[in-house]
């Protein structure tokens, strides 16, 4: 073990160079432009994995290229634990570039941070189990344990291809556990272990009065406004105490524990820093759960797009044609997105006034994931974290969704052991996003420590 941290000690410059060759690819999994670009990234990687001394391959899908990488076949009398390492070096449109201080695609160090749209979500973060696995292989250390790497290139935008390729590839992929860094920890001096993250379901809905755009003048007054009655619909789905008033909204929730509650008491972030990272004037959320508990363990309903009528320079008087929202609803344990579409579709359509006409198109959706702290993986994934932080780790959940989780759950009967180094102020899918390079080293030890963690049980 000495001779894997010597080396991660004295690699450290070379390593960087190299994460900056991985930020160069501007690959935006949203954008078709930029499909070359993906499949670029995809032959880098799989080139640099080749190099470190894993055995690499790229498979081509209906999508975005896979890349796998497997440790060397090592000879053993007894069964070996096998373990898959999942990231995705796709990455989020860096829009409004305006908002950046330097190019997304040009990675730029300032201090101890590295900023590059994908540093943190999530090229820094599968990086650091690369390297970490390099030390073994290139200094020649067993490894208690197989590996194998799966690298996406759709995340961003559902994992739909890595759907389909595990259930092709279930018999190579199957494994004892899956390793996942794409979450986050509170503070650079405070691991976790995430044991939650929310679902998702996802639509868009549309209201459409009069045939065109007409004179507010002329009209106006006799015929309803579409994005007025959408400002009605919407605003009745929340009440003053920030709960969704859909009749059956919260069917499922299983109720937060004593343990989980007093965990996510130890979140080292108080109500006014959260104001400050975020830029609110106020916060606001659900009565009687703490702000860690709203954007973690509690479903909600957001408007993410809102769009009507003008929006160019200047004024004009219109009844707009059509209002649209694009909706999501962040899900918890034990609700079923299905069930949670039909009832909020439902009461959109109830709710709907007869003077204008409501379309609703579905988008993704998933379930919330939960697993056990107290399972024999989930203890040697908190001995590694102790060891590379040298603090006692916290068990949290968080609000983000990773859906394919439940898809190494349901076809590989694989848990996940979700082991962020992302942290808050990052900005993941904001403009300057970054990685801060104190996370990069340690989440590379935590990574070498893990795996004869993981393998001693
Ligand atoms: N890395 C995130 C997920 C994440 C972030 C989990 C922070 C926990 C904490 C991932 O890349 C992501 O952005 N996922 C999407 C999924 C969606 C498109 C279905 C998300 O959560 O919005
Ligand atoms: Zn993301």
């Amino acid at each position: 073990m000495q001779a894997v941290l010597d080396y991660l000690k004295q690699n450290q410059k070379r390593f960087l160079a190299e994460f900056c060759e991985y930020l160069r690819f501007p690959s935006v999994s949203a954008q078709s432009q930029h499909t070359p670009d993906l499949l670029a990234c995809a032959q880098w990687l799989a080139a640099h994995c080749q190099q470190i001394g894993l055995e690499a391959k790229i498979h081509s899908t209906n999508g975005h290229p896979i890349v796998t990488a497997k440790t060397p076949p090592v000879k053993s009398k007894t069964k070996r634990p096998h373990y898959m390492v999942y990231g995705h070096y796709d990455v989020q449109p860096p829009e409004p570039l305006d908002l950046w201080h330097s190019p997304p695609f040009e990675p730029r160090i300032v201090g101890r941070n590295l900023f590059a749209r994908g540093s943190t979500d999530n090229k820094g973060q599968n990086f650091a189990h690369l390297k970490a696995v390099e030390a073994y292989l290139k200094t020649g250390t067993p490894l208690p344990c197989d590996l194998t790497f799966v690298l996406e290139g759709e995340e961003e935008v559902g994992s739909k291809s890595l759907d389909t390729f595990l259930k092709t590839h279930h018999k190579a992929l199957a494994c004892d556990a899956v390793v996942i860094s794409d979450t986050g920890m509170p503070a650079a001096n405070c691991p976790a272990l995430t044991v939650g993250l929310r679902g998702i379901i996802a639509f868009e809905i549309t209201l459409r009065g009069p045939a065109r755009d007409l004179h507010s003048g002329i009209f106006g007054g006799a015929v309803d406004n579409p994005a007025m009655a959408l400002a009605q619909l919407l605003a009745k789905v929340r009440d003053k105490n920030g709960r969704i008033t859909v009749p059956g909204f919260y069917d499922g929730v299983t109720p937060l524990s004593k343990y989980e509650r007093e965990q996510s008491k130890r979140y080292p972030m108080k109500d006014a820093a959260l104001k400050k990272l975020v830029g609110a004037p106020e916060l606001f959320g659900e009565r009687g759960f703490s702000p860690t508990e709203q954007r973690s363990a509690r479903p909600t309903f957001e408007i993410n797009g809102l769009t009507s009528g003008y929006q160019g320079e200047g004024s004009k008087t219109i009844v707009p044609s059509w209002a649209r929202a694009k909706i999501t609803c962040r899900l918890v344990p034990d609700q079923s997105p299905a069930r949670i579409r039909e009832v909020v579709c439902g009461w959109l359509k109830k709710n709907c006034p007869p003077t204008v006409k409501l379309e609703i198109n579905a988008g993704h959706g998933a379930e919330a994931y939960h697993v056990s702290p107290s399972g024999a993986e989930a203890q040697a994934a908190l001995r590694a974290l102790r060891q590379a932080f040298g603090r006692e780790p916290i068990v949290m959940r968080e609000g983000g969704s990773i859906p394919i989780v439940n898809q190494f759950k349901k076809i590989l009967g694989a848990d996940s052991l979700l082991l962020g180094i992302g942290l808050p102020d990052d900005n993941a899918h904001s403009p300057n996003e970054k990685f801060n390079l104190d996370c990069f080293e340690k989440g590379q030890l935590m990574s070498a420590y893990l795996w004869p963690e993981l393998a001693r049980d």
